[in-house]
C-alpha cells in the first residue's frame, strides 16, 4: 500500500461524559475518521450507544464516521444509523444470514458498506461479498470491549486478505483492524497490508492525543 495508513480513534475508550469535546480533540489530533462501537448487549456481552448518540458526535465533527455495528440484525436498523451521520456502516458476517442484500441495503441508503469478521471467522465466509464493499474490518480481539489483547493470528489473515484482493483487482477495498492496537501491533499489521487502524485505549488513555495517533502511523 502506498496510501498513507489512517487512524480511526474508537469513542468507546473517551470520556463520554465530554463526548463533543473528546471527538473535536480527536480532530484535531490529526484523526482521519472517528469509530463508533454500537452494541446490543445480544451480539455481544455489552451494551453501548444508538443513533441519537452518534447524531451527537455528527455535529462535533466533519471528520466520516466509522461505524461498527455489533448487533443482531443490523437489517433492521440500517436507514436510521445512515440518517443519523454514518458514512461508513460495518455489519458482521456472523449477524448477516443475508449478507449481500444487507451490503446492497447500506450503499442503497448513502453509506460506504463494510464488513467485518470475529477473530474464529474464516475470510472465506466474506470470499462471495468483496465485490460489494468498500472496506473489510478484522476483529484482531473478540469485540464486546476496548483494552483487550491483540490477537496475533490476526496479522497472517490480514495478509492472506490483502493478497485476496490484489489478486481480484480489488486494491482499492479498505482493511481495517480493532481491537489491541498500539504502536507495535500497528506496525505488523501495516507491513501485512492494513491501511486503517481502528484505536481506543491507545488514543483516548494517552495523554497526548496527537503524538498517540502520530506513533500509530
Ligand atoms: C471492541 C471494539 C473496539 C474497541 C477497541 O469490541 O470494536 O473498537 O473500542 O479498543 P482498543 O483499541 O482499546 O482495543
Ligand atoms: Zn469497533
Amino acid at each position: 500500500m502506498t496510501n498513507r495508513v489512517r487512524i480511526a480513534p474508537s469513542i468507546l475508550s473517551a470520556d463520554f461524559g465530554r463526548l463533543a469535546d473528546e471527538v473535536r480533540a480527536v480532530e484535531a489530533a490529526g484523526a482521519d475518521s472517528v469509530h463508533i462501537d454500537v452494541m446490543d448487549g445480544r451480539f455481544v456481552p455489552n451494551i453501548t450507544i444508538g443513533p441519537v448518540v452518534i447524531e451527537a458526535v455528527r455535529r462535533a465533527t466533519t471528520l466520516p464516521l466509522d461505524v461498527h455495528l455489533m448487533m443482531v440484525e443490523p437489517e433492521k436498523y440500517i436507514d436510521d444509523f445512515v440518517k443519523a451521520g454514518a458514512s461508513i456502516l460495518t455489519v458482521h458476517q456472523e449477524a448477516c444470514p443475508h449478507l449481500h442484500r444487507t451490503l446492497q441495503q447500506i450503499r442503497a441508503a448513502g453509506a460506504k458498506p463494510s464488513v467485518v469478521l470475529n477473530p474464529g471467522t474464516s475470510l472465506g465466509t466474506i470470499d462471495e461479498v468483496l465485490g460489494e464493499v468498500s472496506q473489510v474490518l478484522l476483529m484482531s480481539v473478540n469485540p464486546g470491549f476496548g483494552g483487550q489483547a491483540f490477537i496475533a493470528a490476526t496479522v497472517d489473515k490480514v495478509r492472506r486478505l490483502r493478497a485476496t484482493l490484489d489478486g481480484r483487482g480489488l486494491q482499492h477495498v479498505d482493511i481495517e483492524v480493532d481491537g489491541g492496537i498500539n504502536p507495535t501491533t500497528a506496525k505488523l499489521v501495516v507491513a501485512a497490508g492494513a491501511n486503517v487502524l481502528v484505536a481506543g485505549n491507545a488514543v483516548f488513555k494517552s495523554a497526548d492525543y496527537r503524538a498517540a495517533i502520530s506513533a500509530l502511523r
